[in-house]
C-alpha cells in the first residue's frame, strides 16, 4: 500500500482539524484513495502545547522551513495563514519538489501567480479548496462539474461573520456595534473584525472563484468592495418592510470580454434562495451556459469543515498527482498556457437599481428639491417611503429608484449631500435581481 507522508504548517484551528480528521477517518480515507495518510512533521510556533492531540511518532518543533525540505514529506499543508512567511514557505516547499495544500485565501488571491508559476515548474500541483467558503465544494464544482460550461456569473455570500451579523441585526433588531460585540463574544469575529466587516475577506475569496471561472489571474486589486459598517438597524428595517434582505454579496459577471468584480452590501428580494442563506452560513450561486443555475450551501468556517476540505485535496493528490493517473491538477483549471488577464469593468459603469437612505428635515419643498436632483442625473423613481415628521430633527427617508448608470447615481449623492436640508452621508444599496 502507498503510503504519504503529510508535513503541516501551523498547529491552529483548521490544522488541529485535519490532525484529527486523518486519525478517525483514516480508514475511510485508505479505502477511498488506496493511500495510506501519514502525517510525519508539525512546525509550530508552540511545538510543547499539543491541545489534547494524539501526536505520537509525529515530529514537532518550531522549524517551519524545515518541513518544507525533509525528504520524508511528500505533501506540505500551510495552515499559518497570511502572507508572510506562508508566501516563503510554499514556494519552498514547491521548489522542494512537494505538492501543497493550503487554506490561505489571501495567499493565493495576492500571491497566487507566482506560486502556480513555481508549481508550474517544479510538475507539482497547490491545491485550495479550503480557502473559498471553507466545508463547500465550490471551487471543485467550478474547476471539474462545470469545467465544460461558460460561467455567466457568481453570486457568493463568503463571509459567515457579516452574514451573521446581518441576519441577527434583522432578528434582533440590534445595531451593527451591539451585533458585532455578540458576535465577538461567540468567537464568530475576530478582536480585530476589519478583514470580514469591511469585505477584504470576501473579497480575497471572490478573486479566487473568478479565477477559476473565467481562466484569469486572481485581481484582488481591481475589485470594488464595500464592507456592512454603514448598515443600520434601520436600513434592515427598510428593505424587510419593502420584501427585501440586505447580504453582503460577492458578484462577478462576465460580458462584453470583460468581468464585473464586487463586494458589495446587496438588497436581494425575500422569494431568492440567497435571501434564506442566514447566520454562519456560506452560500454560492453560479449561472452556467448548459448547466444552468446551482448553488452550493454549507459551512464556510469552523474547524471540522475547513480541515473537511484541506483532506479533500489530499485526498485528490492521492488519486491523481500521486496514484496511477500521474496528472497534476491545474489551479486555475485552464492550461497555463491559455491564462489570460480579464479587464474590469468600472463599477461606475453598471446599471441597476438602487435603495437610497437619506435622513432629511421635514420641510415643504424638500422632496421635490431631492427628486429634482435626481431628475437631472436622469434617475426616476420607483417609490418613496418616509417614516416620522420632524422640522427640527432629520427623519429617514428611503427612496427605491427605476435602473441607473452608478456614475449618475454617485453624482446625485455629491449635490444631495450639499443641500441643508440633508442631514447626514446618504446611504445607496444595489439591488440585485434576476437571482435564484
Ligand atoms: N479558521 C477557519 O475557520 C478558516 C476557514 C477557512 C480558511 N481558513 C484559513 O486557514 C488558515 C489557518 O487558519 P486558522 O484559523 O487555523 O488560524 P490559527 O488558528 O490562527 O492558526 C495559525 C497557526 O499558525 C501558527 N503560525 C502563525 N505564524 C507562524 C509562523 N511564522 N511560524 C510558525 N507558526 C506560525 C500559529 O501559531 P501561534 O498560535 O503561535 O500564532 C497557529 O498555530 C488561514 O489561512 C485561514 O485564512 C481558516
Amino acid at each position: 500500500m502507498t503510503e504519504l507522508r503529510i508535513g503541516m504548517l501551523g498547529l491552529g484551528t483548521v490544522a488541529r482539524g485535519v490532525v484529527s480528521l486523518l486519525q478517525r477517518n483514516a480508514e475511510e480515507i485508505r479505502q477511498r484513495t488506496g493511500v495510506v495518510m501519514r502525517l510525519v512533521r508539525i512546525g509550530t510556533r508552540e511545538p510543547h502545547i499539543t491541545w489534547g492531540l494524539n501526536l505520537d511518532g509525529i515530529t514537532l518543533d518550531t522549524d517551519v522551513d524545515a518541513v518544507t525540505q525533509d525528504p520524508n514529506v511528500d505533501i506540505v499543508v500551510e495552515l499559518i495563514g497570511g502572507l508572510d512567511p506562508a508566501e516563503r514557505l510554499v514556494h519552498a516547499a514547491l521548489n522542494h519538489g512537494k505538492h501543497v495544500v493550503t487554506a490561505n485565501k489571501a495567499l493565493i488571491a495576492q500571491k497566487g501567480m507566482g506560486l502556480f508559476q513555481t508549481a508550474q515548474e517544479n510538475q507539482r500541483s497547490l491545491l485550495f479548496e479550503a480557502a473559498v467558503a471553507g466545508a463547500v465544494p465550490i471551487i471543485k464544482a467550478i474547476r471539474e462539474s462545470l469545467a465544460a460550461n461558460r460561467i455567466e456569473s457568481i453570486h457568493g455570500i463568503l463571509n459567515g461573520t457579516c452574514n451573521y451579523i446581518l441576519t441577527e441585526m434583522r432578528q434582533r433588531g440590534l445595531s451593527f456595534t451591539e451585533t458585532l460585540a455578540q458576535a465577538q463574544e461567540k468567537g464568530y469575529a475576530e478582536a480585530d473584525p476589519s478583514f470580514d466587516v469591511d469585505g477584504i475577506d470576501t473579497a480575497h475569496k471572490l478573486a479566487i472563484l473568478a479565477a477559476i471561472a473565467w481562466g484569469t489571474p486572481p485581481n484582488f486589486s481591481a475589485i470594488h468592495i464595500e464592507g456592512i459598517r454603514q448598515i443600520t438597524d434601520a436600513d434592515i428595517a427598510w428593505a424587510t418592510e419593502m420584501g427585501y434582505r440586505i447580504k453582503l454579496l460577492a458578484i462577478a459577471k462576465y460580458r462584453d470580454g470583460g468581468v464585473e468584480l464586487r463586494v458589495q452590501p446587496t438588497l436581494v428580494t425575500l422569494s431568492s434562495m440567497v435571501s434564506q442563506v442566514e447566520g454562519v452560513f456560506n452560500a454560492v450561486f453560479v449561472k452556467a451556459d448548459f448547466a444552468g443555475n446551482t448553488m452550493y450551501h454549507g459551512r464556510g468556517a469552523g474547524e471540522q469543515p475547513t480541515a473537511s476540505a484541506v483532506v479533500g485535496d489530499l485526498m485528490d493528490l492521492a488519486r491523481h498527482a500521486m496514484g496511477s493517473g500521474g496528472g497534476r491538477i491545474h489551479p486555475l483549471s485552464v492550461l497555463p498556457h491559455y491564462l489570460r488577464a480579464l479587464p474590469v469593468h468600472d463599477v461606475a459603469d453598471l446599471v441597476g437599481e438602487y435603495y437610497l437612505r437619506l435622513a432629511v428635515l421635514d420641510r415643504p419643498g424638500v422632496l421635490a428639491e431631492i427628486a429634482a436632483i435626481l431628475a437631472k442625473n436622469g434617475i426616476s423613481i420607483d417609490a418613496i417611503h418616509q417614516k416620522g415628521r420632524s422640522l427640527q430633527e432629520a427623519v429617514p427617508l428611503v427612496i427605491v429608484t427605476h435602473e441607473c448608470r452608478e456614475r449618475d447615481m454617485r453624482n446625485s449623492l455629491l449635490e444631495l449631500e450639499r443641500l441643508e436640508t440633508v442631514r447626514e452621508k446618504p446611504l445607496i444599496i444595489r439591488m440585485e435581481s434576476g437571482l435564484v
